[in-house]
């Protein structure tokens, strides 16, 4: 995530925010920049593409002398990796940051009819909102309050003027904010790692707050100006530990917030009332919606899972959809034989990886319509196809893919949800994965926090075997795909993700007390058929987990149980209990959780 500081007080502005900026480096981003006000009350502006380096040698040439001031790490959403695009805005008398994603911008920016704007980004709209209500004696802190309640998305916001030395207003809306309460001076950051070292008490914004920070401290407010008397806090832990938002790993805190960073990736592209998917990015015409026959879809390990998930959706909701889904190391030397009626979806959470970027050219090189499904804007991927979508998971720090794994299923099956219109798709089926779509970020968190301790201790039971088999069907068996894949990658069992109807095709031999099973069984249509291969295993003396949303009696060694009004989309909810299991599996085999030995987070090379 993007990440915010501010400062105002006695010190250089410039060296607290740059070193503030260099703590939150870990989050990810691409580009970053300070603004300060000088003690002549006029505002400095410097930003740079790339990392913290850029920004010290840029400042280097033209430092800021103020004592107040405020920075910015962006990881872009909106709008690519330029140096315009990158915050703070500076917008009439106003210098803003702000991490979140503004649904409305496009209409609010719309009306601003006074306003050249040089980026693409949601944040400058806000800044040039927030300006144009800062007029005729209003205070800043009122012309931000009236502004933000033209919102509708996410925001954390730190806002400063000329016109108001000495004063920064912060304000919060699911996008975290934490003011750092110094003596003679306050410091604002997304993350506390930013304060340590200044301050340990600090005032923990809340949504829909608003603060006047000077350095004398913060005033607290409601966005209609009630004032409040907000209890300072004392921050805890040390500075790694809190970059981890307080978890062991970032793995673990990168399942934990899939479901908050799934609002990201759903974010205005669902309308549940009207039982619609709709994804701007992809830019195709009604007609080229209309063409698409056939979907091949491209990618690596966690990536290509997603893809071979997302198809079973594809061909549920788009009556005559083909889809295809391909190993990009291995496509890519085939004789690419692609249907004219064809589009490729190429699937990748780093945007780098050289298999699925040489299959992109390739298919490219054939007059086919490439759309990304990429999480880390402005990569490579991103850049070279013809158009896509960004899955907005947030930077995925640790190697083992888990929430960008969610946030690209997702993406794929609003992709699909949408081009059913032009397929004759059955309404009732694109508004019942519309339905379940919005109620999936709380039902994931719902299903993590229910069995998260269920999924600790089972962890620990199974941790001491050598072999597994993951074994699913239907839409359960890219999910036993999946699984393997996360349980062998970080605790370096030998996984194997088998579809429950092979085990009679030759897996089945290997079931012996050096294995244990894990069958992701569904409670649809299939259900015998998936209980049928458990039972083979079974008789056989295997040792089973079912993971299911099944309520029928089901015989297994463990079985984990979910209640969920998810129906259509319970094998990403199941998955989510995989993650946990392959986690507490490689704690407790002491592995490298975040690095596991030989992988990369991004393989760039063939
Ligand atoms: C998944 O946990 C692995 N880290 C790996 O299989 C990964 O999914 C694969 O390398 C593809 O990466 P990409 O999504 O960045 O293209």
């Amino acid at each position: 995530m993007c990440g915010i500081v501010g400062y105002v007080g006695g010190k250089k502005a410039q060296d607290v925010l740059v070193g503030g900026l260099r703590r939150l480096e870990y989050r990810g981003y691409d580009s970053a920049g300070i603004a300060t006000l000088d003690d002549d009350d006029k505002a400095h502006l410097t930003r740079s593409v790339g990392k913290i380096a850029e920004l010290s040698k840029a400042l280097e040439s033209e430092p800021q002398t103020g004592h107040l001031g405020i920075g910015h790490t962006r990881w872009a959403t909106h709008g690519g990796v330029t140096e315009t695009n990158a915050h703070p805005h500076h917008v009439g008398n106003i210098y803003m940051v702000h991490n979140g994603i503004i649904e409305n911008y496009k209409e609010i920016k719309a009306e601003l009819k006074d306003y050249d704007f040089a980026s693409d980004t949601d944040t400058e709209v806000l800044a040039a909102l927030i300006d144009s209500n800062y007029k005729d004696g209003v205070s800043l802190k009122d012309a931000v309050a009236k502004s933000l309640k033209r919102i509708r998305g996410t925001y954390g916001i730190a806002v400063f003027s000329p016109k108001e030395p000495g004063t920064i207003i912060v304000a919060r809306l699911g996008s975290p904010l934490i003011i750092g309460l110094g003596k003679d001076e306050t410091l604002i950051a997304s993350d506390a790692s930013a304060l340590l070292g200044y301050t340990r008490e600090a005032i923990y914004l809340n949504d829909g707050e608003l603060a006047v920070c000077t350095d004398k401290g913060a005033e607290v407010f409601t966005l209609g100006l009630k004032h409040l008397d907000s209890k300072p806090e004392t921050i805890e832990g040390d500075l790694a530990q809190i970059q981890k938002g307080g978890y062991d790993h970032f793995l673990l805190k990168e399942i934990m917030e899939q479901a908050t960073t799934l609002h990201n990736t759903l974010s205005g592209r669902i309308d549940p009332k009207a039982g619609k998917m709709h994804l701007g990015g992809p830019n195709l015409t009604e007609k080229e919606m209309r063409d698409i026959h056939h979907v091949v879809i491209v990618g690596c390990g966690t990536a290509y899972y997603a893809g071979l998930l997302a198809s079973y959706y594809m061909e549920q909701l788009v009556p005559d959809l083909t889809t295809e889904v391909v190993i990009a190391s291995e496509y890519r030397y085939r004789s690419l034989h692609l249907p004219k009626d064809s589009v490729a979806l190429i699937v990748s959470q780093s945007g780098e990886t050289a298999d699925t970027l040489a299959c992109l050219r390739e298919i490219k090189k054939r007059g086919v319509k490439t759309l990304g499904i990429v999480n880390v804007v402005g990569s490579t991927i991103a850049r070279e196809v013809d158009g896509g979508t960004y899955v907005h998971a947030g930077p995925e720090i640790s190697v083992a893919s888990t929430k960008a794994f969610t946030a690209q299923v997702v993406a794929m099956l609003m992709f699909a949800g949408m081009i059913a219109e032009y397929h004759g798709g059955d309404p009732k089926l694109i508004a019942e994965f519309t339905r379940e779509l919005e109620i999936l970020p709380k039902e994931i968190e719902k299903v993590l926090n229910d069995n998260h301790d269920t999924m600790k201790s089972l962890a620990k039971k199974y941790s001491k075997f050598d072999h597994a088999l993951y074994l699913g069907r239907d839409t359960a068996f890219p999910i036993a795909l999946e699984g393997a894949l996360k349980l062998k990658e970080i605790s370096y069992i030998h996984a194997e993700g088998y579809a429950s109807g092979e085990l009679k095709h030759g897996p089945i031999a290997l079931v012996d007390d050096r294995f244990f099973e894990v069958f992701t069984i569904l409670d649809n249509w299939l259900f015998d058929k998936s209980c049928g291969g458990l039972h083979e295993v079974r008789a056989r003396g295997g040792k089973t987990i079912v993971l299911t949303n099944s309520k029928a009696d089901i015989e297994a060694d463990d079985i984990i149980r979910i209640e969920s009004p998810i129906k259509l989309l319970t094998p990403i909810l199941l998955n989510t209990l995989q993650q946990l299991f392959a986690y507490y599996v490689a704690v407790n085999r002491g592995n490298d959780v975040d690095q596991p030995r030989n992988l990369a987070k991004s393989v760039t090379v063939e």
